[in-house]
């Protein structure tokens, strides 16, 4: 089957199995590594991307149902020269050690700040929960994206609009 769907604002198109996952479909077909597979139970957290905006496990998520949608992988944040104000802060904070779990964390992390620019250290604990870091991470892990919410919130005030 080919699906056509959106990925990190441009059209691609996947022509496999509707029942083949999404994650399979980004590092396989599409060549986006940046999403990990981990556990593929929806156990880990290290697969997640968002899908219409929305946090989704890449893993068990069938590419057949993201036909027509927007898709968001970690590759979609920032670049090297131009970081999003989430990797800023992660690298700042040196929020990770072998940093596999990162990438669906800074996804996890995206859609929060999107629906909440303010969140308190319960939000974010709220929106992380689904993440495992076998480092152990989790403190600069949550003062990495308390800094980018900082930073987010100051850049809205200089320039009247949201990053
Ligand atoms: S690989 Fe998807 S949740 Fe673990
Ligand atoms: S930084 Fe290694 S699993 Fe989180």
């Amino acid at each position: 089957m080919d699906v056509a769907f959106t990925v990190n604002g441009e059209a691609r198109r996947v022509d496999a199995a509707e029942s083949t996952s999404l994650l399979e479909a980004l590092r396989n077909h599409l060549g986006l590594m940046g999403t990990r597979y981990g556990c593929g139970q929806e156990q880990c957290g290290c697969c997640m991307v968002l899908v219409d905006g929305q946090p989704a496990y890449a893993c068990t998520r069938e590419l057949g149902t993201v036909a027509d949608r927007q898709v968001m992988t970690v590759e979609g944040l920032g670049t090297p020269a131009k970081l999003h104000p989430l990797q800023r802060a992660f690298l700042d904070e040196q929020a990770g050690q072998c940093g596999y779990c990162l990438s669906g964390i800074l996804i996890s992390a995206k859609a929060l700040l999107d629906r909440n620019p303010n969140p308190s250290r319960a939000d974010v604990i709220a929106a992380l929960d689904k993440h495992l870091c076998r480092c152990g991470a989790h403190q600069r892990i949550l003062r990495a994206v308390e800094r980018a919410a900082a930073a987010l919130r100051a850049q809205e005030t200089m320039t009247g609009r949201p990053a």
